[in-house]
């Protein structure tokens, strides 16, 4: 069976990408499938720090070195979680001790948008799901994501609905389908940083429908005090709180099941001319 592979991307700053990608790790994971994260945005590394700890100052091997070195193995990457089910490939931005710009040393190869796909082929069976942060840019990290990837789930807040944000992502989306990868498609806007105020929210998700039709998922992220506290620290929603039941870990556990419902029929809406005009 081969790994369905979803990047997170929203050129946007701050719209929960990170959060998103590991939270809906854990909870696939819990939910009995094998997950890998892959962290792209390596100038960051948060969802590593999150998830696993930093690679600074540690031998382990990131995604920087499968970038740089095409021999590397996914042996010297992956690394376990202490989350069931869930691996990842962390990155870091310094090698050696010297701070380095993946971009620039890739800029001249050829082929420069396929490597992260490449090195996926050899994996593709190990994992239901593999899952890409990627930093908030639409740089050649977010190229090489969509690149390996059928999927493409993006988070967005209410205000960015309608503006440049989201109209650039479907506009690299179809770039992307047409020059370097035909399968790619959007698995769904997830909406999130949601206001408990109902009224204010309902307004919102209709508007979101309306410009976009089907491709919002129905679950939503809504705004949680706890996840402030889950800064710098090793941990994630899951680990603070009571009950499974909770707001917070419950929406994950939603997205989780309708992402697996989606991508089990194929039900995802196909990027065909409709979607395009909506852009
Ligand atoms: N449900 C939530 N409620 C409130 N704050 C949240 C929630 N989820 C995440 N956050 C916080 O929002 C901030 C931004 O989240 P995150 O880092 O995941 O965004 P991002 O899109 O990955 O950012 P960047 O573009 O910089 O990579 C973080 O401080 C995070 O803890
Ligand atoms: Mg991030």
């Amino acid at each position: 069976m081969r790994s369905k592979v979803i990047s997170i991307a929203n050129r946007k700053g701050g719209v929960y990408k990170t959060t998103v990608t590991q939270h809906l790790a854990i909870a696939l994971g819990a939910c009995g499938a094998r997950v890998l994260v892959i962290d792209l945005d390596y100038t960051q590394a948060s969802l590593t720090k999150s998830i696993k700890g930093s690679l600074m100052g540690t031998p382990q091997k990131g995604v920087m070195h499968l970038f740089l070195d095409k021999q590397t193995l996914p042996s010297e990457v992956i690394v376990k979680t202490k989350y069931s089910g869930v691996d990842i490939i962390g990155s870091e931005e310094m090698v050696m001790g010297r701070k380095i710009v993946i971009e620039d040393i890739i800029q001249s190869e050829l082929g420069k948008n396929e490597i992260l796909r490449e090195f996926l082929e050899n994996i593709r069976d190990q994992y239901d799901f593999i899952l890409i942060d990627t930093p908030p840019a639409l740089g050649s990290m977010t190229i090489n994501a969509m690149t390996a990837s059928k999927y493409c789930l993006i988070p967005t807040t209410a205000d960015d609905m309608s503006t440049d944000g989201l109209c650039s992502l479907f506009d690299e989306l179809i770039e992307v389908r047409k020059r370097l990868n035909k399968e790619i498609e959007p698995l769904g806007i997830l909406l999130v940083g949601v206001n408990g105020r109902e009224k204010i929210a309902k307004q919102k998700r209709k508007a979101l429908k309306d410009a976009w039709g089907d491709i919002v998922f129905k679950t939503e992220v809504k705004i949680n005090v706890k996840f402030k506290s889950l800064l710098e620290g090793q941990q994630s929603i899951f680990d603070v709180i009571q009950t499974p039941s909770e707001k917070g870990a419950l929406e994950y556990f939603d997205l989780a099941t309708e992402i697996i419902q989606k991508t089990k029929n194929n039900q995802t809406t196909r990027m065909n001319e409709s979607t395009q005009e909506a852009l």
